[in-house]
């Protein structure tokens, strides 16, 4: 049965990619910085779902936890067919407030470690004449207001040229734009305040997120965003000049 990596397994979103793809009848290698959590994950999933489930503790915000799982993307023995880069988390402070540790940390894990795991996969991929790569990305990526927006648009355009060169070699790329999803990302003191900022009825599960990207895969879909009314929004926001959503000062003109 086909091989799914999943990055940010140990929570929210992945963990829930975990459990339908294990649910589906793939094995799957869980990603993120806990091992304790990742193995209870593991162990869970394997004794409800009955499929093989592996753990790699590693940073993805280090060169030696991307490098460990590019080794496991790369290995010809229980080749993986499926990458999902999903791990990330957001910062919530204003660029001329921000520390340069965690601006390099955002950047490290929204672009540099989905640049380096899909590099990783897609030749092996490309030559088994079959595979997917699912980038997580967000509708933020319509917002360009933020520096985390502007890795989550990286992440979209980056998934289109992706699919464009692998025309035809069987392998695709997806890119799943989500809105607010309950999930631990708003749990820290920065971001928490999203919480009550936003009404319940715009809040997403996770389930249903996870499933429209799947789907997505299934008939290897370029871009999608779950949910009618984030997808009404996304072309909302698509469309607006982008001086409107950047802030009072932007004076660009698109
Ligand atoms: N929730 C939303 O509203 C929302 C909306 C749009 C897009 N997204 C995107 O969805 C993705 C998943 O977020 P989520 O909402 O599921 O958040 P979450 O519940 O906080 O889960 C984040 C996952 O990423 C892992 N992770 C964090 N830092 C890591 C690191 N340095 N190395 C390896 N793994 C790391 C975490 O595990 P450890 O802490 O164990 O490492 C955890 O498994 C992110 O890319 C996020 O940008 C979320």
């Amino acid at each position: 049965m086909a091989i799914a990596l999943v990055t940010g397994a140990s929570a929210g979103l992945g963990e829930e990619f975990a459990w339908q793809l294990a649910t589906a009848g793939h094995d799957v290698v869980l990603v993120a910085r806990s091992r304790d959590r990742l193995s209870e994950v593991a162990h869970l999933l394997e004794g409800a779902t009955g499929r093989h489930a592996e753990i790699l503790p590693a940073d993805l915000t280090t060169e030696k936890g991307r490098t460990a799982v590019a080794a496991r993307l790369q290995a010809d023995e229980r080749p993986v067919s499926l990458l999902v880069n999903n791990a990330g988390f957001g910062i919530g402070e204003r660029f001329a407030d921000s520390s340069w540790r965690h601006e390099k940390a955002l950047l490290d894990i929204h672009v540099t470690a989905p640049l380096r795991l899909a590099h990783a996969a897609v030749p092996g991929m490309v030559e088994r004449g079959h595979g997917a790569i699912l980038n997580v990305a967000s509708v933020a990526a319509h917002l360009g207001n933020t520096t985390y927006a502007a890795h989550k648009r990286w992440a979209v355009e980056f998934t289109q040229a992706l699919a464009g060169q692998l025309g035809g070699t069987g392998v695709t790329a997806t890119a799943v734009l989500p809105g607010l999803v309950r999930t631990r990302f708003h749990d820290s003191d920065a971001l928490s305040h999203m919480r009550h900022d936003f009404p319940d009825a715009v809040w997403l599960d996770p389930e249903p997120v996870v499933r429209s990207a799947l789907a997505a895969v299934r008939r290897g879909q370029t871009v999608v965003t779950p949910s009618p009314g984030y997808a009404v929004a996304g072309a909302v926001l698509r469309a607006v000049p982008k001086r409107l959503t950047r802030g009072r000062r932007s004076q660009q003109a698109d």
